[in-house]
């Protein structure tokens, strides 16, 4: 079965991007990316979170930027759907740099 995001999008044309920093907890990680909105609501159980104009939320902690979307344009990439959206909304939240996957990788994933 598909991500919940996935769907949600599609179907109200419109999101929310938290871009994460460096320093944010795997705990964040692994509430928002190791579990499903199908079994959780993630937001209720996030409290650093603030409403936008578009009246989704976004993240505030760890977090340096956001941005509010409109969906323009969907393209099927076989393993992922890329959505191309008009930014509505942005606000810069902070100045410590952007977690990348590799950062992911090399320093917040736990090594078992
Ligand atoms: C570091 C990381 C990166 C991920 N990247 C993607 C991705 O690019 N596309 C995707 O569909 N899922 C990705 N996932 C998995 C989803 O976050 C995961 O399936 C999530 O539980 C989906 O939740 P939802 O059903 O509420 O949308 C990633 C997870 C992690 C931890």
């Amino acid at each position: 079965m598909g991500n919940l995001t996935r769907e949600i999008i599609e179907s109200t044309g419109q999101f929310n991007l938290s871009v994460l920093t460096e320093n944010v907890p795997f705990e964040t990680i692994r509430h928002f990316g190791m579990q499903s909105g199908r079994d959780v609501d993630k937001f209720q159980a996030f409290s650093a979170t603030k409403r936008s104009h578009n009246g989704l939320l976004y993240v505030t902690d760890s977090t340096n930027a956001m941005f509010s979307c409109k969906v323009l344009e969907k393209v099927n990439l076989g393993s992922h759907m890329m959505f191309i959206g008009e930014v509505t909304e942005s606000k810069v939240l902070g100045k410590d740099a952007s977690c990348t996957y590799a950062h992911y990788h090399k320093a917040i994933k736990p090594k078992f």
